[in-house]
Order: C-alpha cells, then sequence, then structure tokens
C-alpha cells in the first residue's frame, strides 16, 4: 500500500563539518569569463534587485528573436510567464544562428559509439553545426511528413545516439513538443507516459547497445502499444505513427503502415524546413520524473525562459569557451542529458562530446580513454560514476593521459567529501577547479553552483546562488532558520527556466511546490547555509530516493510490487549505499496462502522492473508478517529505514500498534 506523504522532518542538525576550501588559481580567474568575486556580487545584486532589467537584458542579447518580446516577467503565483509576446525558435537560437560565422564548420557533436563486445572501438561519428542543421531540417520534414503539427507530443525512447540530439531539435523546429522517456525505462513507463500527454508518434530504435547487449526499445514500444486499463481500452490509443531508427540492426517486428523506418523517410525529404515561429512561453518539453505520491509527474519547461537558462549557466558555470571539447556524461533521457548535452552547449556553439555506452564496458577506463582521444576539455559527470571510478582504482586513469581538461562537475547528489577530494586528485591533478551543482528536472538549469574563476569551494558544498535565484533555508513555518541549522531548500523569487506546470495536473503542480511556503517554490531538499552562506544540500526529505542520482519514488516501486499477484502491501525505504548513494530496501507482506521463497525475491524484483525499468528494482526485499504501523494505520518509515540500515531501533514506538512486528522485522530474510 502507498503510504501518504509524511511530513518532512527538519531542522535536523546536520553532522557534516568540513573546513578544507579551494581556491580557483589565480591563472584560471584571469581567464575565466567572470573572474572576480567583485563582478558576481555586482551581476548577482543587479540580477536580485531588479530582475526584470537583468533578465531582460540577457535575454535581448543571448537569444534571436523573430519578434521581440514586450514585458519580462508576469508572475501571478505560481504561474510565470516570461518574455511575454516574443517570438523565437530554439532550434535556430542552437543552430541556425551559427551557420554565418566560423563556429559553422566546427563539430557541434562528437560521438562515440559503445565499443564492440570483441573489443572493437566503437563507432565515431561527428557533425558540425551546418551537417547538423541539415540533418535537423531533414528529421524536422519527417516529422511533418508524419502529420505532426505544432503542439503536438512526441516521445523519444531512443539509445545515446546522436539521433537522439537530432530529434529533440527537429521537434523544437516544428514546435512539437517532446518528451524523452529513458531507454532504461519499461513497457508499461512508455505506455504511462504516452497516455498521460496524448502523444501522437513515438520516436524510437531498433535496439540500443549496453554493455555488449540489446535493449530491445522497438519492442518494448510495441509492448507498450498493447497495454490496456482496467476497460479494456488501449493506453496509447492516441498514437498515429511509430519513426524506427536502425541502431543495432537486428530484426524487429514491423507493423505498417503505423511503423516507419528513419531512414527510409529521410529518402523523401528535402533539407530546407522553415522553423516555427514560436512564442516564448510555448511547451518545449516535458519530462516525468518521479515525486512522492505514486504516479510520475510530467515537468513541463517552455521556450525562452528555459533556453535562457540553459545557455547562461552553461557558459559561466563551466566556464566555456571556443576551444573546449565538453563532456556530460548525462543520458538524454534525464534534464541533464537536455540542458547540458544538447541545449545549453550548442546554443553556446561549444563542441558537446556523448557517449553511448557504460562507463565500464569493456573495460573500467572507459572514460579516461575517451578524455585522451579527444582531449576533452570540460568534463560533467555524476557521484555515483565517481565513486565507482575510485572502488575500482586510480589504475584506469593512470594509464592515460587526462591533461586536457581544465574543470570538473557534479551533478545529481549529494558530493561526499572523499569523493570530491579524489576527483580533485586523481582526476583533476588538483589543477582543475570542481562546479558541484545543485539543480532539478523542475528547476531547468544550475541554480546552485561556484563561478570557477570566483568561488573558493569546499568539498560537498554547492556553495552560492547563480545569477537571479534567490535560495533561502527555513523552518516547517517556513522561517529562516539561523547559519549551521538544517531545514528545508525553498526559492524565494521565479527565475526563467522553471518549470511552468505539471503536464494537465495545475491543481497538483500548487500542491506539491507552492503550498509548502507561500511566494517560494519548494525543492523538496533539505539543506544548511554555513557562515559563509555556502549552501550544503543534504538530500531529499520527502519520500523519494536518490539512487545512483536517478530519482526514485518509493509509492512507485510500492505500487508496482503491489501490483503483483503474491503481495499484500509493501512499503519501500532507502538504506544508504557507498556506490549508489542510496539503496532501495523494500519491506512485503504476502497474500495468505503465499510462501515466502527466496524466487519470489527475484520475480518481484523483476516484476519492478517490468513495471517501471531496471533502474527502480530493488536491492533488498524482505518479507515480512506485518509493517509497523501507527494506531492511525501509516506505515511508520521512520523505523523501517533504521531496520533497513541494520541500525538499533531509536526514538518513539509509543505510537506503534504492534510492537512485535518490530523483532520480527529483523529477521524476517526469508
Ligand atoms: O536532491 C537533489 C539531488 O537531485 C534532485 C533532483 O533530481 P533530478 O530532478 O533527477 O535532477 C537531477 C539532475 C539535476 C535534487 O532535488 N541533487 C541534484 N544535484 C545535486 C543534488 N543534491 C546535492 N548536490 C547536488 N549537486
Amino acid at each position: 500500500m502507498a503510504a501518504k506523504p509524511q511530513s518532512p522532518a527538519s531542522n535536523f542538525q546536520s553532522v557534516l563539518q568540513e573546513s578544507r576550501r579551494f581556491k580557483p588559481s589565480a591563472a584560471f580567474a584571469k581567464a575565466a569569463h567572470i573572474g572576480s568575486e567583485a563582478s558576481y556580487k555586482r551581476l548577482y545584486r543587479e540580477s536580485i534587485q531588479t530582475p526584470e532589467k537583468f533578465w531582460g537584458r540577457m535575454a535581448k542579447q543571448e537569444l534571436v528573436w523573430f519578434r521581440p518580446f514586450k514585458k519580462v516577467l508576469e508572475w501571478k503565483e505560481p504561474f510565470a510567464k516570461w518574455f511575454v509576446g516574443g517570438k523565437l525558435n530554439l532550434s535556430v537560437n542552437c543552430l541556425d544562428r551559427h551557420l554565418g560565422t566560423p563556429t559553422a564548420n566546427k563539430a557541434a557533436l562528437i560521438w562515440e559509439g559503445e565499443p564492440a563486445a570483441d573489443g572493437k572501438p566503437g563507432e565515431e561519428r561527428v557533425f558540425t553545426y551546418r551537417q547538423l542543421h541539415r540533418e535537423v531540417c531533414r528529421f524536422a520534414n519527417v516529422l511533418k511528413r508524419n502529420g505532426l503539427k505544432p503542439g503536438d507530443r512526441a516521445i523519444l525512447y531512443l539509445p545515446m545516439v546522436p539521433e537522439a540530439a537530432i530529434a529533440m531539435l527537429a521537434c523544437a523546429r516544428v514546435g512539437v513538443i517532446h518528451s524523452v522517456v529513458f531507454g532504461g525505462f519499461s513497457a508499461q513507463s512508455v505506455a504511462d507516459r504516452i497516455q498521460d500527454c496524448g502523444a501522437k508518434v513515438v520516436i524510437t530504435a531498433d535496439g540500443g547497445f549496453r554493455r555488449g547487449g540489446i535493449v530491445p526499445l522497438k519492442k518494448n514500444v510495441d509492448d507498450a502499444l498493447a497495454i490496456q486499463d482496467a476497460t479494456g481500452a488501449l493506453l496509447s490509443r492516441t498514437i498515429e505513427k511509430v519513426i524506427v531508427l536502425r541502431r543495432t540492426g537486428h530484426e524487429v517486428a514491423f507493423n505498417s503502415p503505423r511503423d516507419v523506418w528513419w531512414h527510409e523517410e529521410l529518402g523523401s525529404v528535402s533539407s530546407d524546413c522553415p522553423p516555427e515561429k514560436m512564442d516564448s512561453e510555448s511547451p518545449l518539453f516535458i519530462l516525468y520524473t518521479s515525486g512522492s505520491t505514486g504516479k510520475p509527474k510530467g515537468i513541463l519547461h517552455t521556450t525562452a525562459g528555459y533556453l535562457l537558462g540553459a545557455k547562461l549557466t552553461t557558459r559561466y558555470v563551466f566556464d566555456l569557451k571556443d576551444t573546449d571539447v565538453y563532456w556530460c556524461t548525462a543520458d538524454v533521457g534525464w534534464v541533464t542529458g537536455h540542458s547540458y548535452v544538447v541545449y545549453g552547449p550548442l546554443a553556446n556553439g561549444a563542441t558537446s562530446l556523448m557517449y553511448e555506452g557504460a562507463p565500464n564496458w569493456p573495460e573500467p577506463d572507459r572514460f579516461w580513454r575517451i578524455i585522451a582521444k579527444y582531449a576533452v576539455s570540460i568534463l560533467y559527470t555524476a557521484p555515483t560514476a565517481i565513486r565507482a571510478f575510485m572502488k575500482w582504482g586510480d589504475q584506469w586513469p593512470a594509464q592515460h593521459d587526462l591533461s586536457s581538461l581544465r574543470l570538473l562537475g557534479s551533478v545529481g547528489e549529494p558530493i561526499n567529501p572523499e569523493a570530491w577530494m579524489w576527483y580533485h586528485k586523481v582526476i583533476g591533478k588538483k589543477r582543475c577547479p570542481i562546479v558541484d551543482t545543485w539543480w532539478q528536472t523542475e528547476t531547468g538549469s544550475i541554480l546552485i553552483s561556484p563561478l570557477p574563476g570566483v568561488t573558493s569551494t569546499k568539498p560537498g558544498s554547492a556553495t552560492l546562488p547563480f545569477f537571479g535565484i534567490l535560495p533561502e533555508v527555513v523552518d516547517d513555518q517556513g522561517r529562516a532558520v539561523p547559519r549551521n541549522t538544517g531545514g528545508k531548500l525553498v526559492i524565494r523569487k521565479p527565475w526563467p527556466s522553471m518549470l511552468r506546470g505539471l503536464w494537465g495536473d495545475a491543481e497538483r503542480f500548487k500542491q506539491v511546490y507552492w503550498s509548502e511556503l507561500k511566494g517560494s517554490y519548494f525543492t523538496g531538499d533539505g539543506c544548511r547555509q554555513d557562515t559563509d552562506g555556502y549552501f550544503w544540500i543534504v538530500g531529499r526529505i520527502d519520500d523519494v530516493l536518490n539512487v545512483a542520482g536517478h530519482r526514485i519514488g518509493t509509492a512507485e516501486v510500492e505500487s508496482a510490487l503491489v501490483s503483483h499477484p503474491s503481495v499484500a502491501e509493501s512499503a519501500v525505504v532507502g538504506r544508504p549505499d557507498d556506490l549508489k548513494g542510496q539503496a532501495l530496501v523494500a519491506f512485503v507482506t504476502l497474500k495468505t496462502g503465499v510462501v515466502a521463497q527466496p524466487r519470489l525475491r527475484e520475480e518481484l524484483r523483476q516484476h519492478v522492473a517490468k513495471e517501471i525499468g531496471p533502474v527502480a528494482k530493488p536491492d533488498d526485499i524482505r518479507f515480512a508478517e506485518s509493517l509497523p504501523k501507527t494506531r492511525s494505520g501509516k506505515i511508520m518509515r521512520r523505523l523501517l529505514k533504521q531496520v533497513a540500515a541494520g541500525a538499533e531501533i531509536k526514538g518513539d514506538t509509543t505510537t506503534l500498534e504492534d510492537l512485535s512486528v518490530l523483532s520480527k522485522l529483523g529477521s524476517a530474510e526469508d
């Protein structure tokens, strides 16, 4: 049974004390876009005191407009409209604008494919801005040919190949709203997302390569399109076409005329595709992410504000220069892949590297090999990857020349100081500033991060806010807490790349993000500010877990478990994990007559993989006779967390309905 979200505990005392500080070198600061504290403070002050002046200037300066906007911001809490009345096209801002400049013939995307199982090197493809523009225009014409019109929704379910970026940009060119579904999600997840956004088309591939195997994407789509609801109606009845990219070349079922091949469609289109003139507030994409209740939320981003946020943060946080080879290792299925693989770098005319495979395939030196091969200068990755590299050993990076690196980034979860120090020493050779960037699917772009030429960093802290961002740590009543006291992180002012809503659910949008504290956006994260004003994010305070940098709602996993015929009730909690940050532990009670066999444990894990995707598979399943509940029937997750972590049960158990349950849980392995 999915438990109701509980009131998050705040005012926790943070125990982490970290006194090391790392100042940017004089040489780095001198060459940086923003190189002194005085310039950061001046711009920050302006952005907070006169936000409309600041953002208006930035939007005029940074974006290419068909028609200028009339008003910078219209704010009727919680609904924001930025750059009202303006017309633009995102693909023009990422591609066409570079065509009349020397950037036209620069590499826009460098793609490295997964090496073959026999160790043969992966394919390599490079697209200049001119070539990418051409491919985007051609595929945009394919979308039109297949009946797509501005405002229609397309699901993208693709591997990490250049065509994923091409499809996103092509959607933007013709005003189609894209919703990328991570290739690791299941058929059921695809069907749920199609149903929620009423998509007209799915863009997929026959399959994707992963660690020498094939992820059967097309088969998953076929399965998704066959799923029915309780009344027998198809969840995906809005789908008219499936456009299939040939990637693996293995045989797949093909259902003409619904299914069409990407390469065959290209044969009948021209490479001329005038961009749609989109409103500043036209929806650009929907990206589903986990919340504290069962159903994933369709986070909605619109055009101008999102693009401005992605563009400015990419330039200033990564101190991006024309000569950089920039590599963000995220998959396009996550928001980091949207803002920092595709849109932010391309808007800046940068060279963005994409890698298809896993960091340890065929050997744990993949990243370091790629860095040496392409002389990568900026690397942006996740703490969970960094911890895995630490575990695999220093001999792997030591075999490769990493001297091209000049800046390192981290995202997705709090980075523990030990991992930070390893990244700094072993990868950055103590030369490269580290930017620990805090943000969310909802925020669209980085909100809290060092500026590498300015901010002295402290391992584990995302440090200070970006321009226009006013974060605050508050207690349950919404009062600012004193420095060094834990509380909830809220953002006091609207910002251009903020989410505009949840697709089709304005009520839930208000309730989840804007009901906690009047006038502020509630992040769902716990945080503390130290005496220097630095922000230390401690993680989620709602029922959302961060497993290997991926957001997993415990309620989602619980409802997946309960949908299995043997399960009566379940409660899912996190326990600390050295590699993944958090691991998923599921407590499960079975229906009468079902025997708790070890085989069932694996069956349930597979069931969750089928319902949601392998990312959500519980690491540990414990069968229990019953779950600890309060007298009012609420599952006591606090206790379950302690049990899951193998800790002694502490705290108040007086409201527990049946005390004997607890002692049984510890020994409920089989
Ligand atoms: O808890 C925070 C954590 O990841 C959450 C957002 O997850 P998602 O929407 O999937 O976006 C991930 C990529 C931006 C946040 O609420 N988080 C993200 N970055 C950091 C972080 N926690 C601590 N430090 C970070 N740098």
